[in-house]
Parts: structure tokens; sequence; C-alpha cells
């Protein structure tokens, strides 16, 4: 068998490029490792920046985000008791983000790409990618207890951070950087309606918490957690009382409780690896690096990356031109530092950390009144949260 890309990994980023390489003729072969039905069952972030929808939207996947995607102007931080709004849209010149879960952009992706009769592998084990360090590549796996192979003109490794792509290049080849952090966030999601019409990320003594949602009718929360917490001991009861007891008075009044139907721990990481091309093969979203969700760029990261690599891709099959494909690594990580730099320091400032005595929280407290009433900060925290320019 052959194509032109093989796609490692059926998430965000590989259906993304998959969809803007059919738009000008590209073909693709995804391989997934899980099946259909837990592809489309992860629980993941829902924040996504102006240029991850414009990008969504020329891949032909906007059209139920506009529709049912709420969107943001503003976000209130919540310390010393209070809320306090950063309005979004008047400190960046009028952009907005938009809420809508990763759940629902994958199911729209893997809507369009059946629509269009393109093929993914499912349930594909052993994936391996070879010969990417000359001019003809392959890809192996095993489908139903057999063995099979795709040549191609290049490996696309989407395939997130226990992937095999990144796994695949020597140690010698690549450097990583990381960063964890000591602590987790136990997230909810309950048929409730959200304490508030905008997203609320609150300091407090007791450790950080996060108002968010999905829709109207259905609320994303997270409380900071220990990582060595059991989920077992996080009753519905526990959590909406720690969750209100982290929130300035007027936001706990409004919280809704009611039983939730998703709850987790998730670990807080920073993480890049470079380069983010070898040979043939190229990385793409978290296969090469993933941040804490703080700043919630995780999905908007993996969309930077697919937009310069189908940028280079369009460049190599249209003007058969390799300039944009060599300038892909640069460029796609040159915006990938600027959000791991945001992601941490929000991380940094709006958490309890084992250190944070009661001096490390009043500086916290400072950095963030700082924040709130200076214009200039305020615009630097609205220029990041909607998202660097390409
Ligand atoms: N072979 C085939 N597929 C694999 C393999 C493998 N060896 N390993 C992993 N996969 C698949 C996973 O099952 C998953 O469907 O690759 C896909 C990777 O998807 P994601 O982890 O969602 O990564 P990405 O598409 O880059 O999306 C980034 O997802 O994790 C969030 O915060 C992150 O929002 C960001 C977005
Ligand atoms: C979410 O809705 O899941 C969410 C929103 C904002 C974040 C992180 C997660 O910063």
């Amino acid at each position: 068998m052959r194509t032109q890309v093989v796609i490692v990994g059926s998430g965000p980023s590989g259906l993304l490029l998959g969809q803007l390489l059919a738009t000008i003729g590209v073909a693709t072969v995804i391989l997934e490792r899980v099946d259909r039905d837990h592809l489309l069952s992860r629980v993941r972030a829902g924040v996504l920046e102006q240029g991850t929808l414009e990008l969504l939207d020329e891949a032909g996947a906007g059209a139920r985000l506009k529709a049912e995607g709420l969107p943001h102007e503003g976000i209130s931080l919540a310390f010393d008791d209070r809320l306090h709004r950063i309005d979004l849209a008047a400190l960046t010149g009028g952009k907005h983000v938009m809420v809508y879960g990763q759940t629902e952009v994958t199911r729209d992706l893997v809507d369009q790409r059946e629509a269009a009769g393109l093929t993914t592998i499912y349930q594909a084990s052993h994936v391996e990618p070879h010969g990417f360090d000359g001019e003809a590549p392959y890809v192996t796996f095993e489908k139903d207890g057999v063995i099979k192979r795709i040549d191609c003109d290049f490996i696309a490794g989407c395939d997130g951070f226990h992937g095999i792509c990144r796994a695949s290049v020597p140690a010698g080849a690549i450097r990583t950087y990381e960063r964890a952090y000591p602590f987790g966030w136990l997230g909810i999601l309950a048929e409730v309606p959200p304490a508030d019409h905008e997203l609320i990320y609150a300091n407090h003594p007791r450790g950080f918490a996060l108002c968010s949602m999905r829709s109207a009718r259905r609320s994303r929360y997270y409380v900071q957690c220990r990582l060595d917490d059991d989920i077992g001991d996080w009753s519905d009861g526990r959590f909406w009382d720690e969750l209100r007891r982290r929130l300035p008075p007027e936001a706990a009044a409004k919280v809704v409780t009611g039983p939730s139907f998703e709850k987790s721990i998730a670990p807080l990481r920073s993480f890049v690896a470079e380069p983010l091309r070898f040979g043939r093969l190229f990385l793409v979203g978290d296969a090469a690096h993933i941040v804490p969700p703080t700043g919630a760029k995780g999905l908007n990261l993996a969309a930077s990356d697919v937009r310069y690599l189908f940028w280079g891709l369009r460049e190599f099959y249209r003007d058969k031109s390799p300039a944009g494909l060599e300038a892909y690594s640069g460029r796609a990580l040159a915006r990938v530092w600027k959000a791991v730099r945001f992601s941490w320091w929000m991380t940094m400032m709006l958490h309890r950390f084992p250190d944070t005595d009661d001096f490390a929280q009043r500086i916290q407290e400072a950095e963030l009144d700082y924040l709130v009433h200076s214009q200039a900060a305020s615009a630097a925290l609205a220029e990041n949260y909607v998202g660097l320019p390409y």
C-alpha cells in the first residue's frame, strides 16, 4: 500500500492535518491504536483560540463549532475573596476565545473524514516508522494479526505524549526539556448550569480552582489536588464543598451542584522535545510537547504545529519547494515555547506549591493584584490567552 503522508494518531493533530491536506488533494492514511468509540469518548479541555477556529474552518470542520460554541470575551481571576474580570476583547482589539469541548472537535473532524471517504485504520498495533532519514520512508503495523506496510513521502507523528514516533528517533538526535508540577487537577463534568457565564481561575490558600463549562447546561470544574489522592476518596459532595470553599462568596453562591458523570485526576507537566523534524518524520502536537492546562493551550498548540506543517507540505507538493518543511521545526517551536512560558507562568501564579508559605501566598496575591489593575499587565495576559499571532 502507498500514500503520500502517513499520519500516526487520530487525535486532533492527526485529524486536522488530514483534513487540511485533503483540501489540497494530498492523500493520507491515519493509523490509530484505539477504536473509534474510545477515541470519541475522551474528555479533554475546551478553549479554542481564534487561530484554531480559523484553521478548523479551513479544514471544513467549523460549522457546528460556529453554531454551538460559546464565544467568550473575558475571563475572571479570583483571589482575596473577590472576582476580577479580564476583558479579553477590549485588551486585544476585539479578539475572543471559543469554549467548545475537544471531544466535540474530534467528533467533527472524524465526521468530516468519514464523509470524505478517507482511510483511518483503527486498532492498528505495533505501529513503527522506518527509513525516515532517507528518501523512502514507510510505516509498518499489525492489524487483525497481520503485519502490513505503507510506503509514503512523509510520516506525521501525531501520536500524543506516549506515542511511538518520538520514541523512534535516535536518542542522540533529540533533546527534551521537562518540568513536573507537584500536584494534579481533579476535574468533573456535571449536567448543571455554570456558576458564571465566563471562566473563573481562582487562587486560594487551599489551592487552585477553575470554573469552566461545555454549554449553558453542562459545567466543567477543577480543583487542585494531591498527586497521590485516591479518586475514590472524592465523593461528589466533597468535591462541591471544596470547590465552593476556594471561590469568592459571590461565585460560590452561584455554583449549582448535581451528580458528576465524569471524574478524573490529571497530573500537570511541561515538556518540549526538540527538534520537531527528523528527515521525513515530523512530530506534531502532544507527541512533541505538553503544557499544564492552566493556560488552555494544549489543543491550540497542536493546531499551531499543524498549521506550520500544512504550510510546509503545501509548499512541497504545490511549489516543489522543501523550504517550508525545512522551516517547520524552528517556526513551530518559537510559538510552542511562548505558550510553554505562558502556561508555566499561569500555573506558578495560581497554584499552592508545597513551599507556598504565607509570604509566597502574599507574593502571588500581589502579582494578581498588579495584573488586574495594570492595563499593561492585563493586556499581556489577554494577548497570550487569546493566542499569539502566527
Ligand atoms: N500508534 C497509533 N496511534 C497511537 C499510538 C501508536 N503507537 N500512540 C498513541 N496513538 C494515538 C492515541 O490513541 C491518540 O488517539 O495518537 C492519538 C494522539 O492524540 P492526542 O493525545 O489527543 O494528541 P494530539 O492529537 O496531539 O492532540 C493534542 O490533545 O492531549 C490533548 O491537551 C492536548 O489538547 C491537546 C491535544
Ligand atoms: C476546560 O474547560 O476543561 C478547561 C478550560 C480552561 C482551562 C483548562 C481546562 O485553562
